[in-house]
């Protein structure tokens, strides 16, 4: 075989720091398909990352390293990201024949006008969307800030676990990337898509209108509360929990007086959440709600959570289509997969331009 024909492009490694685990993902990319290399989830101690914001680098780190190794050696680089509810951004209209400096110093004046925070404590970025409709010498521009305490301590921490941090990026727009992939060859226009992140301790619902974020919100709300009931009833150590719920090796009894009961607590949680949504402006009915994060990984939770808001609703599986690295189990990885989502989104960040 030609072997040009078959060149891999290897990209970053996706990391997602969340709450109760690092995720990571590594993609490679052939042609048009996509390859899952390696993945990895390794938990963290409850005291590494509180709230989204990192508090002790050096363990996150540790967790990187782990999981370094179980991906198996060879990532050098890779691209993580602050979440959305730390950013601030707002689109400008900015002259499209500024050169690349005037446009710095521009997105600079602009910046400083609606961030409250001094601009020597910010990390700003922009990106050129394109020309305003009906007003070709104007070009709409994106800008994005956040403290640049969220973005240094991300890179601190990767930094030191020996990767390089190519990339780090918002949240939202990981989803963005997902959500493209997963309605791949369903691009009706008008067609509202639900996303929801039930992870350790916040739930996120996005909305996405032709592939564009339209709606974020997030609650505190999340899988800690079943942890810590099953740690009430059993008084198993909170570890043990993890690997029992992430294994699926709790007992019946559990099942029925814990699990089942949190199954419809979570429910009623998005339901709630998508009425927000929907009594926040003049929406249509949302064609599809995907749900991730661990707790998307309960049994029959997509079936129970349809019945309840009366929107067809799928785990989010953006492997499906990809081809698979050998060692990867794909049992285990169907049972992983709603975790991974994010630091998939990330990953694919690599094939950008
Ligand atoms: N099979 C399962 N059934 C129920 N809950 C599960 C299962 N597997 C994992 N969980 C729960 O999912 C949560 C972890 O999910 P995830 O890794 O998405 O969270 P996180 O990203 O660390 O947290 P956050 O996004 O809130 O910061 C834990 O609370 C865990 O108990
Ligand atoms: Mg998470």
């Amino acid at each position: 075989m030609l072997s040009f024909l078959s060149k891999q492009e290897k990209g970053w490694v996706g990391i997602d720091i969340g709450s109760s685990s690092i995720k990571m993902v590594a993609l490679s990319r052939r042609g048009k398909g996509l390859r899952l290399d390696s993945y990895a989830i390794v938990p963290l101690p409850s005291s590494a990352v509180i709230d989204s914001s990192i508090q002790d680098t050096a363990q996150v780190a540790e967790a990187v390293e782990k999981g370094l190794k179980i991906c198996g050696g060879g990532l050098t680089t890779c691209v993580a990201a602050v979440p959305s509810s730390a950013v601030i951004t707002k689109t400008i209209q900015l002259n499209s024949a500024f050169t690349d400096f005037e446009l710095e110093e521009q997105v600079k004046l602009e910046a400083d006008r609606f961030i409250p925070y001094p601009l020597n404590e910010i990390a700003l970025d922009f990106e050129v969307l394109g020309p305003v409709e009906g007003s070709p010498e104007l070009n709409d521009i994106l800008l994005v800030a956040c403290r640049r305490d969220d973005v240094e301590m991300r890179e601190d921490a990767l930094n030191s676990s020996g990767l390089k941090c190519e990339v780090v990026d918002v949240d939202r727009f990981a989803s963005e990337r997902v959500v493209s992939l997963l309605e791949k060859g369903d691009e009706r226009e008008d067609r509202l898509v639900g996303l929801v992140d039930i992870g350790a301790s916040t739930l996120t619902l996005n909305v996405f209108k032709d592939g564009n974020i339209v709606y974020d919100r997030e609650q505190a709300f999340g899988g800690n509360d079943l942890s810590n009931l099953i740690h009430q009833q059993s008084g198993l150590e909170a570890g043990e929990v993890e690997h029992l719920l992430r294994n699926d090796e709790l007992s019946d009894e559990l099942k029925q007086n814990v699990v089942l009961p949190f199954r419809s607590t979570v429910s009623q949680q998005v339901s709630r959440s998508l009425q927000f949504f929907y009594s926040s402006g003049p929406h249509n009915e949302l064609s599809k709600l995907y749900i991730l994060g661990g707790v998307a990984a309960i049994e029959g939770l997509a079936a129970q959570m349809q019945a309840e808001v009366g929107v067809e609703v799928e785990v989010a599986n953006p492997f499906a289509g990809m081809d698979l690295a050998s060692k990867i189990n794909a049992g285990r990885l169907s049972q992983d997969a709603p975790t991974l989502v994010k630091a998939c989104g990330l990953a694919l960040r690599s094939f950008e331009g």
